[in-house]
């Protein structure tokens, strides 16, 4: 065996904390959320203040109990009765913030980061943004270093999704730049085209951003695809197929089974959260490439044109919300949404001026 010098990471130079790790560890400060459950499992989650305090049947817990103290403690409140003390993680975080718009779950925003192999410094392009769910997990895979340009055609939902996204990091993202309008309108003004590693869309669809992404996606780039429905899976499937500057195109989706684990009593969970969204990942041929022509090639089913029309209607009107299933949202519930969102961020934001 060689002796290698082998660096000491404690030994290497000091770097800047990234955005939001100092919202993750430490002691419990107050601005942050903590989630308390009491011994019936129930959950509740409170912003930390000063003086605060959480009323429940059972009597009254003092936040001062809890700041600047550690994450994981057990307390007890007024009445003896003990709560369970821990910070939120990310997929609690985005379960429980303001919605306007579904958000991406966290099974599937994991999956996503996973398939476009996002990676730190990376330029991706997400649509739309709705409730900004996947965009923390976007951003926080790219890093400080990288660029998450988010399009989102609602302004409501780009206030609910800018509140949610400071509230998880405890102010701005220098990664993040939200952009309003349609997605296939704007993305080819504001990107060169081929400099854009990652593309991730959740809409209702996809299909019509496919000239857009050709045209901004790097040669061998990723691009995702979330969508809820098999009708919008096989368009946009086909529409990449037929377009002929994607390859490796590739479907899935993920379901979690959680288990029950108790004694002799080990067992898969009887409920599940059984369907989500189905994922479709391709990535770009470089510009004037064919996909390769493999020889094995699968036996093209039979259909008549009556049978993709019935599935893949060619009028555009008849791919709404509504048609696919989705409720609406109104501009009020969205409005709602920003409200508690914003009023989620300033709690912390003050948090921030008071901490300086
Ligand atoms: C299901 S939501 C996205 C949820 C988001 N991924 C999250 O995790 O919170 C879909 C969003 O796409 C937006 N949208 C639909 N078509 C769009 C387009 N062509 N350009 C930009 N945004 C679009 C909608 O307004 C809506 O906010």
């Amino acid at each position: 065996m060689t002796d290698s010098p082998i660096e000491n990471p404690a030994d290497a130079p000091a770097r800047p904390a990234p955005t939001g790790a100092g919202e993750r560890r430490g002691p419990l400060r107050p601005g942050q959320r903590v989630q308390l459950k009491d011994a019936k499992g129930r959950l509740n989650t409170v912003t930390l203040t000063e003086g605060g305090q959480f009323h429940s049947y059972q009597g009254v817990l003092h936040h001062d109990d809890l700041i600047g103290g550690p994450d994981g403690v057990v307390v007890a409140n007024s009445a003896g009765h003990d709560y369970q003390v821990l910070r939120p993680l990310l997929s609690d975080f985005v379960l429980s913030m303001p919605r306007g718009a579904t958000v991406v779950y966290p099974k599937d925003a994991g999956q996503i980061v996973q398939m476009a192999d996002v990676f730190p410094g990376a330029t991706v392009v997400e649509a739309g943004v709705g409730s900004g769910g996947l965009s923390i997990s976007l951003l926080r895979a790219v890093g400080d270093s990288g660029q998450l340009h988010s399009y989102e055609r609602r302004e409501e939902f780009a206030d609910v999704a800018r509140a949610n996204v400071q509230t998880f990091f405890g102010g701005e993202h220098p990664a993040w730049r939200i952009h309003l309008g349609n997605a296939q309108d704007q993305m080819t003004a504001v990107h060169e085209p081929g400099s854009v590693d990652r593309v991730v869309l959740d809409m209702l669809a996809p299909w019509e951003c496919l000239d857009a992404v050709a045209t901004v996606l790097a040669p061998g780039g990723v691009w995702i695809n979330y969508v809820a429905t098999a009708t919008q899976l096989s368009r946009v499937a086909e529409a990449i197929r037929e377009d002929g500057r994607f390859t490796q195109t590739e479907a899935s989706e993920t379901m979690v089974r959680g288990w029950h684990l108790d004694g002799l009593a080990v067992r898969p969970d009887h409920r599940m959260v059984a369907h989500t969204g189905f994922l479709l990942a391709c990535r770009r041929l470089a510009t004037g490439q064919e996909a390769l022509a493999l020889k094995k090639r699968s036996k093209v089913s039979e259909f008549k044109a009556v049978d993709v029309e019935a599935w893949q209607p060619a009028d555009e009107n008849r791919w709404t919300p509504e048609a696919l299933g989705e409720r609406p949202v109104t501009d009020k519930k969205a409005r709602k949404a920003a409200r508690e969102a914003a009023s989620m961020e300033q709690r912390g934001a003050r948090r921030h001026l008071e901490d300086l």
